[in-house]
């Protein structure tokens, strides 16, 4: 038992000299109420150290379940509103999609890239290119009328992103939520973290290994290139000439709507098979020297991303599994949790 002159070291010691109170087998002496009184301030202490270790972790960690009780419709009121944005516009899922990847490579998960100011937006790869904001805005004001406050910025552009995907034909999955939103954006790390379309397979390994992914995530993510459209002018070298490694047929295909000069918003399918549809069709094309970026390419050109392409190509279940996995994983990137950033009310501009 208990030395009466000395203090309850262990939860076992504090509890079992309870017990013995409730019981009543302890005589209770002015010294033994002081103990009890011990007891108790020692159970307590660690009890909120207890929980209070148990909280930050919980902040730490994302978790499809973080809006159940604070905004338990804000699911169905993300997918309405893409299922209508997708039926106004067929590659809007696919614009979605790349404005999550640009998002989380810069600052991480965070919707930078949606503010105004700061330069993020208007950076290189971004200006003229990234599309969906006002889909976004839409989205936002619905899920404020439900549940003002509440909802980040960042975790509606995961959302969007996987309706996006699913609702072009792509799997489904349950997103992690929990992120909050950055009171800055950055136009020098979107200029040097988000892949030209102009990468070498070193270059693309290495710009994703800075996120924490790694080479089959890399090859898995490009398969997004199986929806939506690019321009012009990011695939022109390519079809003039540029690469060695391309089908003849579809080089003459794709130069009948990008000129060799001008032109340079010119629209093309990334994935001339299936446009509209989330497949594995990117890697038949692959396989079949029909990538459209010279970086797609790069990873079926007698490197270390041929063997997985094929098997993507060959294996479509594989290829959307693993897809599914790197996109929670490209989530996760550096995600704002606890009391860092805020909930932004307009995510185009940071709270006053
Ligand atoms: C691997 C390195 C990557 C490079 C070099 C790259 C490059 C590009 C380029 C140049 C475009 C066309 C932009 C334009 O013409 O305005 C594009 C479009 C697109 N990218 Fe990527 N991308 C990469 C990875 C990814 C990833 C990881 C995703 C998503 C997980 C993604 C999703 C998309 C989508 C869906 C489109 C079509 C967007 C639309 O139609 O609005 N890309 N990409």
């Amino acid at each position: 038992m208990q030395s009466p002159h000395s203090f309850p070291t262990s939860k076992q010691e504090s509890t079992s000299l309870l017990e013995q109170y409730i019981l009543g087998k302890l005589s209770l002496t002015s010294h033994s109420h002081l103990l009890i009184a011990m007891a108790v301030l020692a159970l307590l202490m660690r009890c909120l150290l207890t929980i209070s270790v148990l909280s930050c972790t919980a902040h730490a960690q994302l978790s499809p379940n973080f809006y159940g009780y604070s905004c338990p419709n804000l699911q169905s009121i993300v997918r309405s509103a893409m299922t209508q944005a997708v039926s106004n516009e067929r590659r809007i899922g696919a614009s979605l999609l790349r404005l999550f990847f640009h998002d989380c490579f810069v600052q991480g998960c965070d919707a930078s890239i949606l503010l105004d100011a700061g330069g993020e937006k208007s950076a290189g790869p971004n200006a003229n290119s990234v599309r969906g904001f006002e889909v976004i805005d839409t989205i936002k004001a619905n899920v404020e009328a439900a549940c003002p406050g509440v909802v980040s910025c960042a975790d509606i552009l995961a959302l969007a992103a996987r309706d996006g995907t699913n609702l072009l034909g792509g799997s489904t999955w349950q997103v992690p939520l929990g992120r909050r939103d950055s009171t800055t954006a950055s136009a020098s790390l979107a200029n040097a973290n988000l892949p030209p379309p102009t990468a070498s397979l070193g270059a693309l390994v290495s710009l994703f290994a800075r996120q924490g992914l790694s080479p089959r995530d890399m090859t898995a993510l490009s398969g997004a290139h199986t929806i939506g459209q690019a321009q012009c002018s990011t695939f022109r070298d390519r079809i003039y000439g540029g690469d060695a490694n391309i089908d003849a047929a579809f080089a003459a295909q794709r130069q009948q709507t990008c000129p060799r000069s001008g032109g340079d918003a010119n629209l093309a399918p990334i994935d001339a098979q299936t446009p509209g549809g989330f497949d594995a069709a990117f890697f038949q094309n692959l396989v079949q020297r029909r990538g459209l970026f010279h970086s797609d390419q790069e990873l079926f050109n007698g490197g270390s991303q041929d063997d997985l392409v094929r098997q993507y190509s060959a294996n479509p279940a594989l290829f959307n599994s693993d897809f599914v996995a790197a996109m929670i994983k490209m989530g996760n990137i550096n995600p704002l949790t606890g009391a860092a950033g805020q909930i932004r009310r307009n995510c185009r501009v940071v709270n006053s």
